[in-house]
């Protein structure tokens, strides 16, 4: 597979074009940002971290059943992956209450959400990723009732498996956001899962092990993304 040009260049990975017009390549950059792209940083091996941890998580939800776009991985810091068109809605599901649903609605962090919430943003940094909803999706074009059904399914989906791999390795899958997209008709999960797009607690102590201790100052923010990744069995270095 050979690297051609820039397509995309987004707040933490860059989108590179193949020889293979179905195909991209995906490269994780140390950058790491955060409040709409006001705080960015570079890390230290962020970027080889989060593509070791993607592949790994892609290759579970496939083996569950998920169709992913992820095809390989081609270096320490770059994967190739399935050309998507991509649908311009983030899916969010939220097993305990963090974050944003703590500040707009007041809710105690922390608290258990049963069942678990499901929540939709436009990705529009213009307007800084409103909260919208299927209605809202539907009636603009940003994806067909039948998309939006098939993405809420394949988002709760992931949540099945994915609670339970992180609960095996001591932590709670507290929330995390998915994107999807087009591959010949199919709608395939695409972008990434890592510590960058989810958030996870130790399950003992509750402490924060992922892009919080970035967001909040608390430091050691590779350090937890690697001993989030040895828990669950992944191998850096
Ligand atoms: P945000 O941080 O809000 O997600 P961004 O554009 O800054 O946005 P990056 O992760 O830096 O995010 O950039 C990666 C970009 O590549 C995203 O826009 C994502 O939607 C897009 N993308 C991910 N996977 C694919 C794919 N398989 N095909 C096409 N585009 C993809
Ligand atoms: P949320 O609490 O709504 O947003 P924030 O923490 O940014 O105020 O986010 C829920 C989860 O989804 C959290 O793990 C972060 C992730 N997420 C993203 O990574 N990008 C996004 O654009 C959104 C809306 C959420």
């Amino acid at each position: 597979m050979e690297k051609r040009d820039a397509l995309y260049a987004g707040k933490a990975k860059s989108v590179y074009r193949t020889d293979d017009p179905q195909r991209l390549i995906l490269h994780f950059r140390d950058d790491t940002s955060a409040f709409d792209g006001e705080r960015v940083e570079s890390l230290a091996r962020k970027g080889m971290v989060n593509n070791k941890f993607n592949a790994f998580i892609m290759g579970k939800l496939e083996a569950a059943g998920i169709p992913t776009h992820f095809d390989g991985l081609v270096s320490e810091t770059e994967c190739v992956v399935k050309k998507l068109e991509m649908i311009p809605v983030e899916c969010v599901v939220r097993n305990l209450a963090a974050g944003g649903l703590v500040k707009r609605l007041g809710i105690e962090e922390g608290r258990e959400l049963t069942p678990p919430t499901f929540e939709l943003f436009l990705k529009n940094d213009a307007q800084h990723d409103p909260m919208i909803n299927e209605s809202l999706a539907e009636t603009f074009g940003w994806a067909s009732r039948e998309q939006l059904a098939r993405m809420k399914t394949l988002t709760f989906q992931v949540n099945d498996v994915l609670k339970q791999l992180f609960l095996d390795g001591g932590m709670l899958l507290v929330d995390y956001k998915l994107e999807f997209g087009m591959f010949n008709g199919e709608i395939v999960l695409g972008d990434e899962f890592s510590p960058d797009g989810c958030r996870l607690w130790d399950a003992k102590t509750r402490e924060k092990m992922d892009k919080d201790r970035f967001r909040q100052g608390l430091g050691g923010v590779i350090e937890a993304y690697e001993e989030v990744g040895r828990r669950i069995g992944i191998e850096f270095d």
